[in-house]
């Protein structure tokens, strides 16, 4: 049983900012908790790519396409800093991948929407990019050690993925009536989506009491969501667009005060039965299927190249 001494002395640690690391003692939920947050991190990042690649083959310039390409290789860079990082916690990668094949394991709610247009690609990066990396800044400070680092370069890559998207949207705002609309389509289509991906409202959120206390979390869903619309609703109307909530309204504060979001489709898409779940779980069962033949060549290498030490 976990006594209460060391669970005093565990709290101790995290409230004095010092850092836990892989083989420091830890409460089991803390354990828990970890595993499941940096998984589904893990596999966002990775899921996050699919959407994007829709478009890798139609970038409508070459420049367009090399950086495209070079921000999807980011993201399947992420899932790979953050598995293994989650690796640390004792859970396989293998494990976690089994997880999330089998609806066990959840990914970030935003990646079951579509990308039907060029200026959905702009989109995504100003938005989810944008709202991830409001909530990695926060989280470089969480206290489980391999996590803190891995976000550290994470958020340094993502801040040029918000930027590629907004120059996205930027260019095509200020281009034919048709690219605007078209941007505005992209923009109303990701804006709720975007929002979401906070998670609940923080009075239905079961696991930020206890994330808090240990660290885990920084900042509650409901904090890190309003920090992003406060600093995205200027750059929308920057760009000469419209904020898709038609109530949202600058308060003397400096805040903005928007319309509630749709929890029903939140909840819906968790569940499983967004427009894109089913597609983009078959899709990377299927990669992972294909790449099989690749991870037994890498083992068999690295099992020939020990040999060859001993
Ligand atoms: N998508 C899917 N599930 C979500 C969710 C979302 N956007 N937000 C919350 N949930 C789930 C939680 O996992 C939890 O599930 P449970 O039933 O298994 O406990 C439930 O809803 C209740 O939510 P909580 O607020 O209690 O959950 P958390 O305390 O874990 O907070 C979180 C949710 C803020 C997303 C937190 O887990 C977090 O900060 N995670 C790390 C960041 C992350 O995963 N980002 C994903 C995006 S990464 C990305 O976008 C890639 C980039 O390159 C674009």
């Amino acid at each position: 049983m976990e006594n209460q001494k060391r669970l005093d002395e565990f709290q101790a640690k995290i409230d004095a900012g010092i850092k836990i690391e892989p083989k420091d003692w830890m409460p089991d939920k803390y354990r828990q908790t970890l595993v499941r947050q940096m998984s589904q991190h893990a596999h966002s990042e990775v899921i996050g790519m699919q959407p994007e690649a829709n478009w890798l083959t139609r970038a409508p310039s070459l420049r367009a396409k090399k950086i495209l390409m070079a921000k999807i290789q980011d993201e399947g860079g992420h899932g790979l800093y953050l598995y293994c990082a989650a690796e640390t916690l004792g859970v396989s990668r293998d494990q976690y991948i089994q997880w999330l094949h089998e609806g066990k394991s959840k990914y970030a709610s935003v990646f079951n929407y579509p990308s039907p247009t060029w200026a959905d690609m702009g989109a995504i990066g100003w938005l989810v990019d944008g709202a991830a990396i409001v909530n990695q800044v926060s989280l470089q400070r969480t206290s489980y050690g391999p996590y803190a680092r891995a976000m550290v370069r994470i958020c340094k890559e993502e801040s040029f993925h918000q930027r590629q998207g907004y120059e996205i949207m930027a260019e095509m705002a200020k281009g034919t009536p048709e690219q605007k609309e078209m941007a505005q389509e992209a923009l109303n289509r990701w804006w709720w989506p975007s929002l979401m991906m906070f998670g609940p409202h923080d009075k239905e959120s079961s696991n930020s009491g206890q994330s808090m206390k240990w660290g885990i979390k920084l900042e509650s869903n409901d904090d890190l969501r309003q920090q992003f619309i406060d600093k995205t609703i200027p750059q929308v109307e920057l760009i000469g667009l419209e904020v898709p909530d038609k109530n949202a309204k600058l308060m003397p504060n400096g805040s903005y005060k928007t319309s509630d979001i749709d929890w029903d489709e939140f909840w819906n898409v968790i569940k499983g039965n967004g427009p894109c779940n089913s597609q983009r779980l078959k899709h990377h069962k299927k990669a992972h299927d294909d790449g099989a033949w690749v991870r037994a060549a890498a083992e068999a290498y690295g099992k020939k190249q020990m040999e060859l030490v001993d």
